[in-house]
């Protein structure tokens, strides 16, 4: 079967069936073009609020899918292949955060979205790296205890020096191999490019950009700049989507290290066999953990704007 066989057979079968497919921006070419919506982790969680379908199939990591049960929870919720995990939200666990309110008491716990649905019932609000700041600047609270990934905090600090941060150490592992003695070489290579980074990257790197943002952001910033050349600091894969949104500019990969392993799991066949109830796992959560982790959810959509 050639990939454009079975994509036309996904398409017939999800709409047989009902069935919502929602994909990360670092997914491949090939599943984007079957996906109802592709974006960041923010668009995504907004999305999946939103979808009629009584299913949706997740195209991502384990957290997304697990966010999306949180906030549908009548719907089924199936991970397109049950090994996708996101090493940095096993960093740190639910105890380790009870733990750190004991420590840190007068601050509000701010979690990124990639930590698991059991530390998400501990914590106040939840961020993405689109809608950090907007929700930092909506917040009340002055003392910010940020978790679990120190880089994006950095980057948030930095734009909002009216709060007083706290940091654990944590990070991508994936984002976190990528030096400044990488990009200065990259921009050597390719002297006229644009840098556009993602916030995950350590401080010395998100310094030399000329664009930080989401994954989504960087796409929109690339494809609305005037300038011909970029260099990309995130994930290879969006090198590639750039590539055939915008086959008139070159984009370069800041360095061929920055593969996500988790999200590259995920292929065209795992969401033909989630739509088609051959494949994926479903998604179960109790009621309680549902009450106690949503509230951190609904938070971050309530001052994420
Ligand atoms: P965003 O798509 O929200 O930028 O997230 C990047 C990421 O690393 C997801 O795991
Ligand atoms: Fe997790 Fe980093 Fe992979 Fe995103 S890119 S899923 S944060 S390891």
């Amino acid at each position: 079967m050639t990939t454009k066989e079975l994509q036309d057979l996904i398409m017939e079968e999800k709409k047989k069936r009902n069935v919502c497919i929602l994909a990360h921006a670092y997914l491949s070419h090939d599943i984007w073009e079957v996906a109802d919506y592709v974006g960041d982790s923010y668009g995504l969680s907004l999305q999946a609020a939103k979808a009629p379908q009584e299913t949706v199939v997740m195209g991502g990591v384990r957290f997304m899918a697990e966010t999306v049960k949180l906030l549908s929870p009548e719907k089924k919720v199936l991970l397109a292949n049950p090994l996708a995990g996101c090493p940095m939200a096993d960093q740190i666990t639910r105890e380790k955060v009870l733990e750190l309110k004991k420590q840190y008491p007068n601050h509000c716990v701010v979690a990124y979205i990639n930590t698991t649905t059991d530390l998400k019932r501990a914590v106040d609000v939840v961020v993405t790296s689109s809608s950090a700041v907007t929700i930092m600047k909506n917040l009340p609270d002055k003392n910010i205890l940020f978790i679990p990934d120190c880089n994006l905090g950095d980057w948030v600090q930095k734009q909002c020096p009216e709060k007083n941060f706290s940091f654990i150490h944590g990070g991508c592992p994936t984002h976190m191999k990528i030096h400044a003695s990488t990009v200065e070489k990259a921009k050597a290579l390719h002297p006229d490019a644009l840098f556009a980074v993602h916030p995950e990257c350590i401080k010395e790197v998100v310094a030399l950009a000329d664009y930080v943002g989401s994954t989504t952001g960087i796409m929109k910033f690339c494809k609305e700049s005037d300038a011909k050349e970029f260099i990309i600091g995130t994930e290879q894969s969006i090198v590639q989507h750039l590539q055939m949104e915008c086959p008139d500019k070159f984009f370069y990969p800041v360095s061929t290290d920055l593969v996500c392993h988790n999200m590259k799991m995920t292929t065209l066949v795992d969401v033909y066999h989630s739509v088609v109830g051959m494949g994926g796992e479903e998604i179960f959560l109790s009621d309680e953990t549902i009450r106690e982790a949503r509230t951190c959810i609904d938070r971050m959509i309530e001052l994420g704007g």
